[in-house]
């Protein structure tokens, strides 16, 4: 798999996260976050990154849901021949490649190349009758898009009516985008009404394209270029792609000026180059070339793949880079402590986001590139990750600048920042008395990885301890309801369901417990290894740090962290605190009644289990009055899955038999049977 793909797997993953997000918001709390075009603009990119990677398409994907789907404001179009997109290639040598492809497909060389800039904005098929502007629509799967003819009618450089000698039937496609000015017109309106600005002018053009209300389209200024021909009926004969892009010019098209026909691989190279050389020249975003071989009966013999056609490829810019200047460079604080530097840049618009913060990871990171504040440095983002600061130019530095250093103090708390010997981080010594450190530590203890307690992300962590009724992560269960019912969007219903969410998480599985509390280099699979091992939150702040690192996966290193974390006053306190409110810290049985808690219970196992030996289960099971089998049956209660399961898992489908994963069978080992009539 490229880099590309993992980073579209990425972006899948945190649009889908957002949208669920956003969803809850405006369906549950009825307090939404962000505008509807915003939302909308959201739902849009994951559709089109879903239709591109329909490999990557789950059930439980946002786009999947009956109803919630904006599409359905929208009615449906069938385009008359289909929209497909294009294959990437990101070298010369895969261009070359691309072109003796199709040289051998088609059984010559095309004599000519139409090269042209790949705008990023909204692609789009408009369609004409006897020269009269019909209808518009966004690509959608490619075989069926949304109607937003009254979205783009509003669009001024879209004509209504065709110069000249217009055809009978004409379809065209091309892109909407938002020309950068009008974008950064728009932030800074938004900046004024101290409102959110938004993230690119891609989303904002595909957002507004699907406005409910055109005025707002109109209000925005998008614009398009009209680069391919679709369908034509009673139009001129034409032999190439160049001609019908003047002949589409000469119906009152607005077809881009930069392209440019070229009959050479040379000529082809010559253009992408030039083109990434002018990559911030226009008043568009575009992020690469397309490379399209012109003459028609060319394009005919080529055809399609079942995805893109053969005769056209686009060659995508590399990761984008540019200058921004360095305002200042402050530090965050992690749920355990660790001080993260973090770039405060101008905003600048860098592979089409508005960049104004980046992380520096550390003092030495730092160092080693030698950032200084006031500096003019070069910010990169590959595709949807991370932006970063790649160097800073020391042939602009101003001759005042000095070299950065980790303050001493931390800018929460006051207290000490110190480096531990043989560490890359510094850490804040102000321990759980941190504002920063606190927000961070609970928003982690009541993860999903943590004690999952849904409800409670950074809103309502800042909430809780912003008016004062939380401290530390005990006092989640301790929460004066009452008072909380006060602030503004705590009605009853999301009381209720914060107060179901925040019991829920008092009786969860010990290895839960442990991740939650967040012992620095503790993670999911140590917490399950030392809650089988141990059995008790109790045994294990009793243990040694041999008796820890006894434990296979375990080096002495987690077990001296751990170690340290129970000894240290004020997590000793957390704990008993934790214990103090009834919270759940024992997977051990507490009678005998509750030992054979897997009575009658079938197991089968598919697969390679992270955290157990095959041997293990078996005694876990065994031990908790439950059978293993080897083979799924009819008999069978449960089947466990872990990496690479065999065919197992098809016939236990097929069975409808219940299916856990490694975590859910932890719960099944603490739980026992009534685990599975969930
Ligand atoms: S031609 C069959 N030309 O890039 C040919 N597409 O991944 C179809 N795009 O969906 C497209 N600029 O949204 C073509 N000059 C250009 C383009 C262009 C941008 C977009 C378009 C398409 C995507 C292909």
């Amino acid at each position: 798999m490229s880099s590309s793909d993992n980073a579209e797997r990425y972006r899948i993953a945190e649009l889908r996260e957002q949208i669920e997000f956003h969803n809850y918001r405006y369906y549950v709390v009825d307090n939404p976050e962000i505008s509807d075009a915003e939302y909308d603009a959201l739902v849009l990119e994951l559709q089109d990154l879903e239709a591109d990677y329909p490999e990557l398409v789950t059930q439980d994907s946002p786009t999947q849901r009956v109803g919630a789907s904006v599409s359905g404001v929208f009615p449906p179009v069938t385009h008359r021949r289909r929209m497909f997109s294009l294959d990437n290639v990101g070298t010369t040598e895969d261009l070359t490649a691309w072109q003796n492809r199709l040289a051998r497909v088609i059984g010559r060389e095309p004599q000519a190349y139409s090269c042209e800039l790949k705008i990023d904005g909204l692609a789009v098929s408009l369609t004409y009758e006897d020269g009269q502007f019909l209808q518009a629509a966004t690509r959608g799967d490619g075989v069926t898009g949304e109607d937003v003819t009254a979205n783009v009618r509003a669009i001024d450089s879209v004509p209504l009516r065709l110069q000249g000698d217009p055809p009978s039937l004409l379809e065209v496609r091309g892109e909407i985008y938002m020309p950068i000015s009008v974008f950064e017109d728009l932030n800074a309106r938004q900046e004024e009404l101290g409102e959110k600005p938004y993230a690119n002018p891609r989303n904002t053009a595909a957002g507004s394209v699907r406005q409910k209300h055109p005025g707002t389209t109109a209000d925005r200024k998008l614009s398009i270029w009209v680069y391919q021909l679709g369908y034509l009926e009673g139009g001129p004969v034409l032999k190439g792609h160049w001609e019908a892009l003047s002949w589409l010019r000469s119906l009152g098209f607005r077809v881009n000026p930069t392209s440019s026909l070229v009959n050479s691989a040379r000529g082809i190279v010559e253009y992408v180059q030039q083109a990434l050389q002018d990559r911030h020249a226009h008043d568009y975003e575009i992020d690469g070339v397309v490379i399209k071989a012109d003459a028609l009966v060319d394009q005919e013999d080529a055809a399609f793949t079942a995805k893109s056609p053969r005769w056209a490829v686009a060659y995508k810019f590399p990761p984008e880079e540019r200058g921004a200047l360095l305002r200042d460079i402050q530090i965050s604080i992690g749920r355990t402590g660790a001080v993260t530097p973090y770039a405060v840049i101008d905003p600048v618009l860098v592979g089409g986001v508005t960049v104004t913060t980046a992380t520096l990871h550390n003092e030495r990171e730092i160092l080693r590139k030698d950032l200084r504040i006031g500096d003019t440095v070069i910010v990169r983002r590959a595709g949807d990750v991370i932006p970063e600061i790649v160097s800073s130019i020391v042939s602009k530095r101003l001759k005042s600048s000095c070299p950065w250093k980790m303050p001493t103090q931390c800018p929460f708390c006051d207290n000490a920042i110190v480096l531990p010997a043989g560490e890359a981080k510094h850490r804040c010594t102000g321990g759980f008395s941190c504002p920063s450190r606190m927000r961070e530590y609970l928003f982690h203890f009541a993860s999903r990885s943590g004690l999952d307690i849904e409800g409670i992300g950074y809103q309502t962590v800042d909430l809780l301890l912003e008016s004062g009724l939380i401290r530390d992560p005990a006092d989640i269960f301790a929460i004066d309801y009452d008072q909380l019912r006060e602030f503004e969007g705590w009605g009853e219903v999301s009381v209720s369901n914060l107060s179901t969410a925040i019991d829920a998480a008092r009786k969860r599985p010990l290895a839960r417990l442990l991740t939650a509390l967040g012992i620095p280099l503790v993670g999911g699979t140590t917490a399950r290894a030392m809650a089988r091992h141990f059995g008790s939150l109790e045994r294990l702040g009793e243990a040694s740090t041999e008796d820890i690192s006894r434990i296979e996966g375990i080096g002495p290193e987690i077990a001296r962290s751990v170690r340290e974390w129970f000894l240290d006053p004020e997590t000793a306190a957390l704990v008993e605190k934790l214990a103090a409110f009834g919270i759940r810290m024992t997977d051990l049985p507490t009678d005998s009644a509750t030992s054979k808690i897997l009575d009658g219970v079938t197991v089968v196992i598919t697969g390679t289990l992270s955290g157990y030996t095959r041997e293990e289960v078996v005694a876990a099971v065994e031990e908790r009055g439950g059978r293993i089998a080897r083979s799924v049956s009819s008999n069978t209660s449960v089947l466990v899955v872990g990496e690479s399961p065999g065919s197992k898992l098809k016939k236990a489908r097929d069975l409808g038999t219940s299916i856990l994963d490694e975590v859910a069978f932890a719960e099944l080992l603490t739980e026992g049977a009534s685990r599975l009539e969930i």
